[in-house]
């Protein structure tokens, strides 16, 4: 697909379709006027005979004769004081379900001179550059690697959006959508793929192959031996069970200055949850193959920095592991001794997340001197009962980190909420005889997992993010990955 800006006047802007937006009431924007100049007034006709009624994410197509068009794509986008983010993007959905299966090859599309309601972060022309850049990649995506008969291919190949200029830093905004929608999509890719081909080592190929497709990766893999000798006894707990051995991968992106000291995010990558020892109960177990939702965003978020050259210092680290039953599989019960050196209680196989970040966690701190580590997690069901899927839970020790993570979130729809890491609720972590124990009661289970992860983050500024209820969509059609929090979910509420 080829996607560029263009600041050309609409009517000498060739292509397939046009696309303009259609306020329900109100001024229109400039790209509308000129679209109804160049067709005689045809839109203007249109709505006064109620075949266009500009109602937020309707879409009608108009055959055209005789214009640079072949067709005239109308978006309605409804009321201006009802033009939030969202209903902007719910017409840009709609924008391109009537597109992405259609007849037109190339289309030039005018809606970034619609107005938004919001702050400037959501509502200046950058910002709908960026939202448009982000919706297209993220609304072409399709997943079709297992299906004998493939999809034909889509005619569509050429976008154009307009631009009140193509100077640079509307080009980048733009950019920053694209980046980030692929990177998005990238997340969604390894989500999807079916957990006996994605195990731990095929997770470490990936990020070998990105570091191939982008010089600024450096990409270093830690094999079960490797961890032994150093002690990161809790990931090879849980990975005793599988006959695919754990694997810690790291991926170094160097875009600032040499001495800058690195941003860190470590993912949950279990690439299929079965509980262990404590084996969860059959209905819907496929889709504990999303429980590596928080490497697969790790991966999605460096692959958008790197495309996006940005000038800092980062480095993505995924705990790998398979959590299966088997007579070698940790037992509950079981003592470890994580890298910290603190031990725990395995009274759960059930909850190995936390005991896969817990070793990455001590790991990045030791190798790395971070200056901020965030971890990304499927970590509990808990949270999915909480928040449900519109929000990931926000943890932190550092009021400011935890600030900008639920900012950039309200930025792109792909909202955080915060909750609590009191001391009140370490004691549900006492164990009689370990260091700690893996699980809390019944009470606040997604903040007692975070909470266990404090204790070994305790030294750093850090953030958890709680993506349990977020990282997949578990029904009908759109069954699969979100691609969240990849800055910017599917679905925008
Ligand atoms: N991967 C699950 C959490 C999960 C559940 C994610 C449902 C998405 C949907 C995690 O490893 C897990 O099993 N957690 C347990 C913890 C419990 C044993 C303390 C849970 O939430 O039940
Ligand atoms: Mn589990
Ligand atoms: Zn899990």
């Amino acid at each position: 697909m080829n996607f560029s800006l263009s600041s050309k006047a609409i009517a000498s802007t060739k292509a397939d379709c046009l696309v303009i937006g259609l306020p329900e009431k109100g001024t229109w924007p400039d790209s509308t006027n000129q679209a109804d100049e160049a067709l005689g007034g045809l839109i203007k006709t249109l709505q006064k005979a109620g075949d266009l009624t500009g109602k937020n994410a309707t879409t009608v197509t108009i055959p055209l004769t005789d214009q640079p068009w072949s067709r005239l794509l109308v978006v309605g986008t409804g009321k201006d004081a009802d033009r939030t983010p969202a209903n902007y993007r719910k017409a840009l959905i709609a924008m391109m379900t009537a597109l992405k299966d259609g007849p037109s090859k190339s289309v030039a599309i005018a809606l970034a001179d619609t107005p938004v309601t919001g702050e400037e972060a959501v509502s200046s022309e950058a910002a709908r550059l960026s939202l448009i850049g982000r919706t297209l990649e993220d609304q072409l995506y399709t997943f079709s690697d297992f299906k004998s008969e493939k999809p034909a291919d889509r005619k569509l190949n050429k976008v154009v959006v307009h631009a009140s200029n193509a100077g640079k830093a509307l080009k980048d905004a733009f950019n920053l959508g694209l980046a980030t929608g692929r990177g998005m999509n990238f997340t969604r890719d390894l989500g999807n793929t079916p957990p006996n081909i994605c195990h731990p080592e095929w997770l470490a190929q990936q990020a070998k192959k990105l570091a191939k497709d982008y010089d600024s990766i450096k990409t270093e893999v830690l094999d079960e031996k490797q961890m032994e000798k150093m002690g990161m006894n809790t990931i090879l707990a849980v990975g005793k069970g599988s006959t695919q051995p754990p694997r810690l991968i790291v991926m170094e992106y160097r875009g600032g200055k040499a001495k800058d000291k690195p941003h860190v995010l470590v993912g949950k990558g279990i690439t299929f949850d079965t509980g262990g020892i404590s084996l969860k109960p059959g209905e819907g177990m496929d889709e504990m193959k999303y429980d590596m939702g928080g490497a697969a965003s790790v991966f999605g978020a460096m692959k958008t920095v790197c495309e996006l050259g940005l000038p800092i210092h980062l480095v993505a680290v995924v705990a790998a592991a398979e959590n299966m039953p088997d007579g070698e599989a940790t037992r509950p019960g079981d003592i470890v001794k994580t890298l910290s050196g603190q031990t725990v209680e395995i009274l759960n196989t059930d909850a190995e997340g936390r005991l896969v970040l817990c070793d990455a966690l001590t790991y990045v701190q030791q190798k790395h001197k971070p200056h901020t580590v965030i971890d990304v997690a499927t970590l509990t069901g808990a949270c999915v009962m909480a928040l449900g899927s519109h929000a990931q839970a926000v943890y932190s020790n550092d009021d400011a980190l935890s600030e900008a993570l639920l900012e950039a979130g309200r930025d792109t729809g792909d909202r955080g909420w915060p909750m609590p890491l009191w001391e009140d609720y370490q004691t549900q972590l006492d164990s009689p005889f370990a260091d700690m124990q893996n699980i809390g009661g019944p009470k606040g289970g997604s903040i007692t997992a975070a909470c266990f992860l404090h204790r070994f983050a305790r030294d750093v500024k850090w953030a958890h993010l709680d993506i349990a209820g977020t990282a997949w969509n578990s029904g009908g059609k759109e069954k699969g990955s979100t691609g969240r929090p990849v800055r910017g979910s599917r679905v925008w509420e």
